[in-house]
C-alpha cells in the first residue's frame, strides 16, 4: 500500500488539504474525505454516471478517476452548482418538470446538463451532429439524448430529464 500523500483539491471554489493514498477515487475523495456526498456512488465503475461532476467544466466520472490527477483542476460537484441561496435555472427547471423520482441519480444527471448545454451552445459535436460547428447546436431531443447517454435513470424518468434541459438551454 502506497503512503498517503498531501494533495490540496479546489472543490466549488475552496481549496481543501489532504492526504491520501493515490489509489483514491476523486469520488471516494469528495465523499469520505471532503464530506460532499451530493455525488452519488452507483456503478463505481463508470457505468451509471450517478458520480458525475465538473472538472475545469468538462463531465467526469469521479469514479473513474484518482483524486491526486486533479492537483490545479477546478472540481465543481452538486453542491456547488446552486448560487448562493438561489438555485441554477438548471435545478430549478428539473423541480418544474419533475425530472426526478428517487433522486440517486440527479446529482449526476444535473452535473451533466450543465456541461450538455455548455457544448451545444459551443457547437461542441456528438453522434447526433458530428461535424464541429461554429454556432450553436439545436437544442434537440434526440441531441440532448445522445449528450446524456451516459446518465442513467433507473427510475425512468427520461423524458423529464430531457424536458428540463431543452428548457434551461433555451432560455
Ligand atoms: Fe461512477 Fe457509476 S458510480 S459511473
Ligand atoms: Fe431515480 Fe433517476 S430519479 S434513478
Amino acid at each position: 500500500m502506497a503512503p498517503a500523500r498531501p494533495l490540496t483539491l479546489n472543490i466549488n471554489g475552496t481549496d481543501h488539504q489532504l492526504s491520501l493514498e493515490p489509489r483514491v477515487t476523486l469520488l471516494d475523495a469528495l465523499r469520505e474525505s471532503i464530506g460532499l456526498t451530493g455525488t452519488k456512488k452507483g456503478c463505481d465503475r463508470g457505468q451509471c454516471g450517478a458520480c458525475t461532476v465538473l472538472v475545469d467544466g468538462r463531465r467526469v466520472n469521479a469514479c473513474l478517476t484518482l483524486a491526486i490527477m486533479h492537483r490545479g483542476a477546478k472540481i465543481t460537484t452538486i453542491e456547488g452548482i446552486a448560487q448562493g441561496e438561489q438555485l441554477a435555472p438548471i435545478q430549478a427547471a428539473f423541480i418544474e418538470h419533475d425530472a426526478f423520482q428517487c433522486g440517486y441519480c440527479t446529482p449526476g444527471q444535473i452535473c451533466s446538463a450543465v456541461a450538455c448545454i455548455a457544448e451545444m451552445r459551443a457547437g461542441t459535436a456528438s453522434a447526433v451532429s458530428p461535424n464541429v460547428r461554429e454556432q450553436a447546436i439545436a437544442f434537440t431531443d434526440p441531441e440532448i439524448r445522445e449528450r446524456m447517454s451516459g446518465n442513467l435513470c433507473r427510475c425512468g424518468a427520461y423524458n423529464n430529464i430531457v424536458a428540463a434541459i431543452r428548457a434551461t438551454a433555451k432560455a
